[in-house]
């Protein structure tokens, strides 16, 4: 790595215009340049920008793909979803290190490739996955495994790696990634063709108050989990003061188990671009960001073409279709943490920030991006919005339930022969569902990611939409040769990995479960765990401060009111009346070590 050069640093943020709110950016193109961001890197940064050297650190050290330390010319970062773990992932990390000859969290003494575990990297219908710098493997084996160390040594190039093309826009050459669409049906609304100024000229030739009436006359419902009304949050930030707003799309996407909107960005990336562009006409934006996560990172440069085209083509830009519209769109990248997703923390990050959340009120739409108001929407939600314009509400309507209208798409994983992206109406029961993805022998069915319900099959008739079984999309299935109890604690794992750290009950909480659930596992359960679960599990749910702690523990409630005979077999009183849980061991170990003599623990 070469040393940091001043004049690189200031051609750096001049590309950004010295703007500090782009600083998320400005580190992601220093570490390009020089494969970490160095502390002198920091201090030159924190003058160029005129903000406070913590500041940049403090930016820096919140993401998990931008780092302070030097790090490997190549860095593989290997999914550590539990979706992966059960394609293999364990194998696959196992192979590695021993051709790389480092652990997890090394780099080779050659400093050519470091090797790092990273959270689910929506690639569950293709696992085991990594990412290679930028570059996406998918459908890892231990022998491709191997084969990969051995090419980069040879190259060092991750882009060499891809020797098959993935179908559709995978194999755009702005894109050129093995990724899969995987897509096993498609519906009516999103996966329809398009035609890609209708929608936009139709909704031009309305007031903003009659776009914003059509959409909540559709009863769109947002897709990104919580289901909130689309036209009413549109609605409330038209209402909002002030002379500027935004629009953001939120593809950070990082709830494991989803992967759908990184198929709606690869196949219909104009449908998305007009529902942030009717938005913005709706509520009175000139400017929308598309937040992409880094793991997408892949698709940028293809997102940026369509970008530009779109602009070329009178639909972006200023005086869109001649009609005094003015409204433009850039792509923010992310990089590497779930909890900017959570809608505040994602104007934290578009704004350069840490992606830490924000009490509530104020809600973004009244005071988001830049102080300004803000409406944040899923990639499903606005691409849903063009559709609605395109054949009207009441057609919409005629998909879904009552209080769910549309469809849904559902990326669906594990246990199932069929694992992929399906656009399906609302109401389809969990029995429907797991026969149409050939995983019928379902013992539970993960619905809403981590954070979501895990359910047995006397629930299997229950319906996914809003009223019932909600979801952002993600459905991920366990057949009968899984530990379910197992599957709590990786999740709980991921949460205690994506936790902001902000508040108590999260930060400390979570890994409290997650003690107890090992100790289940590890055949030292108590009977009274059961009850400190539950009450600690609605503690963290009802203290924390954001999304992520609130729904953290579903995956230890629901699973404790579902599957409680697991839970119960695993806890049984000892025959013997001594406590299982106590590791006598241990407990003098303390002692030991200060008296410097063996205690009779051992002979116990
Ligand atoms: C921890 C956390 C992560 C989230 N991740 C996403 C995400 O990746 N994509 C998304 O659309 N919404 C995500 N959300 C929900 C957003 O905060 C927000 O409600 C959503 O983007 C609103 O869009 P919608 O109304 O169109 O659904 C997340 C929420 C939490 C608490
Ligand atoms: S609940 Fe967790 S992620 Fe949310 S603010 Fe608190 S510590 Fe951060």
């Amino acid at each position: 790595m070469s040393e940091v050069a001043p004049a690189e640093i200031r051609e750096i943020c001049t590309n950004y215009h010295h703007d500090a709110t782009r600083l998320l950016d400005i580190l992601r193109a220093v570490q390009a340049r020089y494969g970490y961001v160095s502390s002198r890197a920091i201090d030159l940064l924190g003058s160029e920008l005129r903000i406070p050297r913590i500041e940049v650190h403090s930016t820096l050290s919140f993401y998990a793909f931008l780092s302070g330390k030097p790090s490997g010319r190549v860095v593989i970062r290997l999914c550590n979803g539990v979706i992966d773990e059960m394609a293999g992932s364990e194998n696959v990390a196992a192979a590695l290190c021993d051709e790389l000859g480092i652990q997890v969290g090394q780099t080779t003494p050659d400093g050519l490739i470091s090797l790092q575990r990273t959270s689910c990297i929506g690639m569950c219908d293709q696992a085991p996955a990594a990412l290679i710098n930028d570059v996406v493997v998918t459908e890892l084996t231990t022998d491709r495994a191997r084969e990969i160390v051995r090419e980069l040594r040879r190259h060092a190039d991750p882009k060499k790696l891809i020797h098959r093309l993935g179908d559709g826009n995978n194999a755009h050459q702005l894109v050129q990634a093995m990724v899969k669409n995987n897509i096993r049906r498609e519906g009516p609304i999103i996966f329809s063709p398009i035609n890609r100024g209708e929608a936009l000229s139709k909704a031009l030739a309305m007031t903003p108050a009659e776009v914003i009436r059509a959409v909540k006359t559709a009863r769109l419902r947002g897709r990104g989990g919580a289901g909130f009304p689309c036209g009413l949050k549109w609605e409330f930030a038209r209402a909002a003061g002030g002379d500027q707003r935004y629009v953001i799309c939120n593809a950070d996407e990082g709830e494991p188990g989803t992967f759908k909107d990184r198929v709606i960005l690869t196949e219909r990336p104009d449908r998305v671009f007009a529902g942030m562009t009717i938005a913005g006409y709706a509520i009175g934006a000139s400017d929308g960001i598309l937040y992409l996560r880094g793991e997408y990172a892949y698709l940028q440069r293809y997102l940026e073409h369509v970008l530009e085209k779109r602009r070329q083509d009178g639909l972006l830009g200023n005086n869109i279709f001649g009609r005094g519209f003015n409204f433009d769109i850039r792509i923010q990248l992310g990089a590497g943490a779930y909890v900017c997703g959570e809608e505040t923390g994602l104007i934290s990050s578009c704004e350069g920030r840490r992606g830490d959340p924000k009490n509530r009120p104020p809600f973004p739409a009244q005071k988001g991006y830049l102080g300004r108001p803000t409406i944040v929407n899923n990639v499903e939600t606005l691409a849903c919005v063009t559709k609605i314009l395109e054949i009207g509400s009441a057609a919409f309507c005629e998909y879904g339930t009552q209080g769910s209208t549309g469809t849904k798409l559902l990326s669906i994983s594990g246990d199932c022969t069929r694992p992929g992206v399906y656009e399906v109406p609302f109401g389809l029961t969990v029995t429907e569902m797991l026969e149409m993805v050939g995983g019928q022998d379902a013992i539970a069915v993960q619905v809403g990611g981590a954070s979501g319900q895990m359910i047995g099959p006397q629930e299997f008739n229950r319906k996914i939409c809003f009223d019932d079984l909600a979801t952002g999309g993600s459905i991920m299935i366990f057949g009968p040769q899984r530990n379910l109890l197992h599957i709590v604690e990786r999740f709980l794992d991921f949460f205690i990995e994506e936790s902001c750290g902000y508040c108590t009950p999260c930060r400390v909480g979570n890994v409290l479960l997650r003690e107890r659930i090992h100790r289940i596992l590890d055949g030292r359960g108590e009977p009274e765990d059961l009850s400190y679960l539950q009450e600690l599990a609605e503690t963290v749910k009802l203290a924390s401060r954001c999304g992520l702690g609130q729904t953290s523990p579903n995956p230890v409630l629901s699973s404790l009111k579902n599957f409680r005979p697991m839970y119960t077999a695993a806890v049984k009183e000892s025959s013997n009346g001594l406590r299982r849980s106590f590791n006598l061991a241990s407990a003098v170990r303390l002692a030991e070590t200060i008296t410097g003599r063996k205690s009779t623990a051992e002979h116990v």
